[in-house]
């Protein structure tokens, strides 16, 4: 058995770390069960959990992990990088982001939806959340790799801004608000100008031409499908709060009309098609927010070939609930946990 079914959540006044505590409350887990963490500026700052309860922010550097048996981190790297080795050698189980390899054995990322039986087999202490970008290509991918052969998939990814945190966000806002007050534009997230303009540009280029965080995704969505299937995707900076978008066409090995497409998506957990040709007949990415599917809209086909349009909130969708779905799979599958001899 696990040791104790008490969740910490670290970061939890951050834009994930609040939508992870919002998924939370949302699925009835007691507010006891919980405990919010962050760093030493926010200790005593009360964080809403759910309509009416609160929980109160504990210091990280002061925290004995012994008393959880589950840690969410909702942090930047560097912070996952300096307490990792703490709380693993406390026994706890861990979701986090994806990080770098020599902090873990081996990358195992999950999408329940997906793949989430894995968690009924694995002794892995670390479990890692795909990038949103991963988790929605791999829900929508899915059903058309179950039923035959992707020839090819190309997509073009674009990202809100709010998946590098609350100061990319306030970059965004600060430039807009500048530019309309003739301020000289300042940027330091982005590489560019973000207010008013797309940027295809994110992280750092390879000798190929292809960014960090287009192979990420790329590797992230083969690894969840279990499938190495040629894909290449684009990765946009879009000024965008809230909210992935991807144009997605895939070259199919046989025949699927738009109609077959949307029945097949339509039967696939956690995607939503909604799809009218007619003006708003459509979702974009502001109407996702806080929504917890992938919707999918603007199918059409033509041969061999299909095409549609699929977007997502990166916070809810892109991360929280995928983390508050980890644990509760791990928590079903009461996970035998031998403190310090598990990888
Ligand atoms: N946004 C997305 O779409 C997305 C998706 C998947 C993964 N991620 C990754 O998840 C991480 C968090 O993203 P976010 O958007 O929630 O960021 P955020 O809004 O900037 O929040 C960062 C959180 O980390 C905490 N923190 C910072 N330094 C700390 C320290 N030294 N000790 C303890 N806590 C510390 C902050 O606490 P204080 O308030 O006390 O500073 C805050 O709660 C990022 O690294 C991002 O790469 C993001």
């Amino acid at each position: 058995m696990m040791k104790t079914h008490k969740i910490a959540v670290i970061g939890a006044t951050g834009n994930i770390g609040r939508e992870v505590l919002g998924v939370l409350a949302e699925n009835s887990v007691p507010q006891d069960q919980v405990i919010a963490i962050a760093s030493a500026k926010s200790v005593g700052d009360e964080i809403s959990y759910g309509e009416e309860k609160v929980l109160k922010v504990q210091n990280i550097d002061h925290f004995d992990f012994t008393r959880v048996g589950i840690v969410i981190f909702c942090t930047p790297q560097a912070v996952i990088e300096k307490y990792l080795s703490q709380v693993r050698s406390a026994g706890c189980l861990i979701v986090c982001p994806s990080i770098a390899e020599q902090f873990v054995d081996k990358k195992e990322y999950v999408v329940p939806e997906v793949n989430g039986a894995l968690l009924q087999q694995s002794t892995a202490q670390i479990i890692l959340t795909p990038d949103p970008g991963a988790i929605i290509l791999s829900l929508v991918l899915q059903p058309f790799l179950k039923t035959g052969v992707i020839e090819q998939a190309v997509v073009t990814l674009l990202q809100a801004v709010s998946g590098h945190g609350r100061e990319a966000m306030d970059e965004l806002f600060n430039q807009t608000r500048g530019i309309y007050m003739n301020s000289v534009v300042q940027h330091q997230h982005f590489t560019k100008q973000i207010a008013f303009n797309l940027i295809p540009h994110i992280g750092s280029f390879d000798k190929d031409g292809r960014t960090s965080e287009e192979t990420n995704t790329i590797q992230q969505t083969k690894q969840v499908l279990k499938s190495d299937f040629p894909l290449e995707i684009t990765c946009v900076q879009a000024p965008v709060f809230i909210g992935y978008a991807a144009t997605v066409t895939l070259n199919l090995a046989q025949h699927i009309n738009s109609a077959q497409a949307r029945k097949m998506l339509e039967q696939t957990l956690g995607v939503s098609v909604i799809d009218h040709r007619r003006d708003e007949g459509y979702v974009t990415p502001v109407e996702t927010a806080g929504e917890q599917a992938v919707f999918v809209s603007r199918l059409r086909h033509r041969e061999k070939q299909i095409s549609f349009w699929v977007t997502a909130d990166n916070l809810r969708r892109g991360a929280a609930l995928n983390m508050a779905q980890i644990v509760a799979l791990m928590q079903k599958a009461s996970r035998v946990l031998e403190s310090r001899s598990v990888h």
